[in-house]
């Protein structure tokens, strides 16, 4: 049971925020607090988080350091620099991590994050080792060639858009990143791709992720009805 096991958690903050029209994300305030203290305050204050890591860019790295660092934040063991693709941010996060069995990986981008979720994937991947918060489309998707005329339109009924949190245990995780090949958008394929199956569980349409502006001005009225 994972309760007397070691729990750690990596926060990937080391995109280079592309779509964000030159505004660092991380670094910007939601309701008077900035992202990536938002997003540390959760998983430092979550009673199933043993220790954590935060992956910044190399050169978000001193900033960052110097934001968290009167933070009482007693879980963050360590703040390292990250890779090109989001899958070497968390590999660099992976060898961070001290011993666990357990590992929870969350995108820094995501900062309206519970405890309550953080805890409930934690549970659901109990049975198989995996699982990752996701919601049900609410949009139709098709699917278009490179000349955008569409090519089909997919059964809404069975498709989710992922999230994270996504956990794992160590092993797996572990195993899923020594046997990776080609790129991945999230680190549940990596475990797919082994042969493991991964459970969705509900997650939660104000965990958005900020990719771009609008994200930010809808964050800010989700944190404000949060905190009332
Ligand atoms: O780019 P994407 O939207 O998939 O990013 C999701 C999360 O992964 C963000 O929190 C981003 O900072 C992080 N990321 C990273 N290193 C990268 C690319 C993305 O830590 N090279």
């Amino acid at each position: 049971m994972y309760k007397s096991q070691k729990v750690g958690a990596i926060i990937v903050a080391a995109g280079r925020g592309e779509r964000m029209g030159g505004i660092d994300k991380i670094f910007t305030p939601l309701g008077g607090t900035s992202v990536l203290e938002r997003v540390a305050a959760v998983f430092n204050d979550s009673p199933y988080i043993d220790h954590f890591v935060i992956v910044l860019t190399q050169d978000n790295l001193a900033r960052g350091k110097h934001l968290l660092a009167d933070k009482n934040l007693t879980k963050l063991v360590k703040i390292v620099p990250g890779g090109v693709r989001r899958q070497d941010s968390v590999e660099a996060g992976l060898n961070a991590l001290p011993l666990c069995q357990w590992v929870v990986i969350h995108d820094g981008a995501r900062p309206l994050v519970t405890s309550k979720l953080i805890a409930e994937v934690l549970e659901a991947a109990q049975e198989s080792g995996a699982a990752i918060a996701a919601v049900p489309v609410v949009d139709t998707i098709k699917s278009a060639g490179e000349d955008n005329y569409v090519k089909s339109t997919l059964d809404r009924s069975h498709l989710w858009a992922v999230q994270t949190p996504q956990v794992f245990r160590f092993d797996i995780i572990k195993e899923g990143y020594a046997k990776a090949s080609g790129d991945v958008t999230d680190d549940a394929a990596l475990v797919e791709a082994l042969g493991i199956r991964v459970k969705l569980y509900m997650g939660a349409y104000d965990n958005i992720k900020l990719t771009t502006p609008a994200d930010l001005a809808l964050a800010e009225v989700l944190c404000q009805r949060k905190e009332g």
